[in-house]
């Protein structure tokens, strides 16, 4: 099918790519003129495993190209995503400014047959109709040529990280439209995913296809997102108790989740979430309960206690190295997940930005700014960006791991205690095995576990007294 994909951010490009590698006709448009002369030769602005991979491949068969003409995106596309931000305004709103452009200059530039208006973006519940009426205006009065159009929801579940893999292998895709000839046009678009023709495992049953009105779908995105930060903020609530009470919260994790009216995702207690999207969804949905006279208090519970953990982080280094003026600390991951090059609304930031305001020096490693070709991060302060790790943790007072990128679970922990002037490692995401850090020569600091002081008493450094 003939697709254009306006907007190629995360959704977009990971959308775009993907519909072109399951064999569809891809146009994806983009006002940056210079990301889409990067994209032209071949490049990703993105890092995200196996995209650039299939953007080439995709290309070099004619599927998929890159264009910032919006007219020409519109006149190929029997099926237009919608896929441009939707940033949280400081009032914690969503920005709609960039959809609202984007429905406008497809209503300038509707010409010729019938199409489908897809919102991939998350919206505000209603927006549906809203674009639809932009459109519309755009339109004006060229309305007698064209063959109209309708619009759909259609939300995005994909994880960073793992955003290609998710379009292959969805839970479910979710189709919201008054118009039956619309959602015929998308099962048709999304029928090799259902088919699971591109899917990890071929032999699963299809895709549940989920297919309700403008407004459930739009809310389908809010709440599935707000469950998930829920669940995490219910896990770190539970830990902190757990601290309290010499309980360890890996384990109550795994005695819950065994439950499967509970399961075991999305229970990893720790520093907290961030991204692009719980913040910002969760947010918006608190808002839109606000406009429709509802206070959301369970969702601001979850917005604050998210907040919570990431000043627990350095409460907790306070209490193992008390004053932390003229200390150093090193942190492990700067990104918000592993496998991601997304800084936005990385804890990362915030501890960078109280550690520097206490009085610390701040060293940060990240295997994806560590690399040769990498982007410079614009980090909030100053913190010097190391090449390795083992320069991380040459001189500092405590290392933090903040991101679980999984090669922090195979490094050399007893050479790193060597390095440093006392080897404390909080570890924020509780990904660690506390015994082996201790077999190194490390103080380990969990999320709601007990802490675990040195193996050997010669190795403890005087000032600290451990609990
Ligand atoms: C999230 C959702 O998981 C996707 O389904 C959704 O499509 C996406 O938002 C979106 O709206 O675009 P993403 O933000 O990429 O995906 O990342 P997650 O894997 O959900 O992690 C979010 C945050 O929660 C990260 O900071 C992660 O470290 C944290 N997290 C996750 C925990 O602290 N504990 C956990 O158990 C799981």
């Amino acid at each position: 099918m003939q697709v254009c994909v306006i907007g190629t951010g995360y959704v977009g490009l990971v959308t775009g790519v993907c519909l072109a590698h399951v064999g569809h006709d891809v146009v994806c448009v983009d006002k940056d003129e210079a990301k889409v002369a990067l994209m032209q030769s071949g490049q990703s602005p993105i890092y995200e495993p196996g995209l650039s991979e299939l953007m080439k491949s995709s290309m070099q068969s004619g599927k998929l190209s890159f264009t910032s003409n919006l007219a020409d995106g519109v006149a190929h596309g029997e099926i237009l995503f919608i896929a441009v931000g939707t940033p949280a305004l400081p009032s914690g709103e969503s920005d709609t400014r960039y959809v609202e452009a984007v429905a406008r200059g497809i209503g300038e530039h509707l010409n010729g047959g019938y199409k489908v208006i897809v919102n991939k973006s998350t919206v505000p519940v209603g927006s549906g109709d809203w674009v639809r009426r932009i459109v519309m205006d755009g339109v004006a009065e060229r309305q007698e040529l064209i063959a109209g159009f309708d619009v759909v929801s259609n939300p995005e579940f994909l994880r960073e990280g793992s955003a290609v893999y998710d379009t292959f292998n969805p839970d479910r895709i979710v189709l919201g439209s008054h118009s039956d000839r619309a959602i015929a046009l998308m099962q048709q678009l999304y029928e090799p995913i259902v088919n699971r023709q591109f899917a990890a495992d071929p032999t699963l049953p299809p895709v549940p296809v989920v297919i309700t009105d403008l407004a459930s779908a739009e809310m389908i995105k809010y709440a599935a997102n707000s469950f998930l930060a829920t669940k995490i903020s219910f896990i770190n609530e539970i830990a902190n108790i757990c601290d309290r009470v010499g309980a360890d919260v890996t384990q109550v994790a795994t005695g819950i989740g065994l439950d499967s009216r509970i399961g075991n995702k999305f229970l990893q207690a720790g520093i907290g979430w961030g991204g692009s999207c719980f913040p910002k969804d969760v947010s918006a949905l608190v808002h839109i309960a606000e406009d429709y006279g509802y206070d959301a208090s369970l969702l601001k519970a979850t917005v604050s206690t998210n907040r919570q953990q990431r000043w627990l982080a350095i409460e907790k280094l306070q209490q193992v190295l008390k004053i932390l003026k003229g200390k150093t600390i090193g942190l492990l991951g700067l990104t918000f997940k592993p496998d991601t090059d997304d800084l936005r609304d990385a804890p990362a930031l915030d501890l960078i930005e109280q550690l520097h305001r206490l009085g610390a020096k701040v060293k940060a490693y990240d295997p994806f700014y560590a690399k040769a070709d990498a982007p410079v991060p614009v980090l909030p302060q100053t913190a010097c960006l190391t090449p390795t790790v083992e320069d991380l943790a040459a001189g500092c007072d405590a290392l933090v791991l903040v991101t679980d990128w999984p090669q922090f679970r195979q490094l050399d922990y007893a050479q790193l205690a060597q390095q440093m002037v006392t080897p404390i490692l909080l570890d924020g995401r509780n990904c660690l095995d506390p015994q082996l850090l201790v077999d190194a020569g490390f103080y380990y600091v969990g999320m709601g576990r007990p802490n675990f002081g040195y193996a050997r008493s010669s190795q403890v450094p005087s000032p600290l007294l451990l609990a």
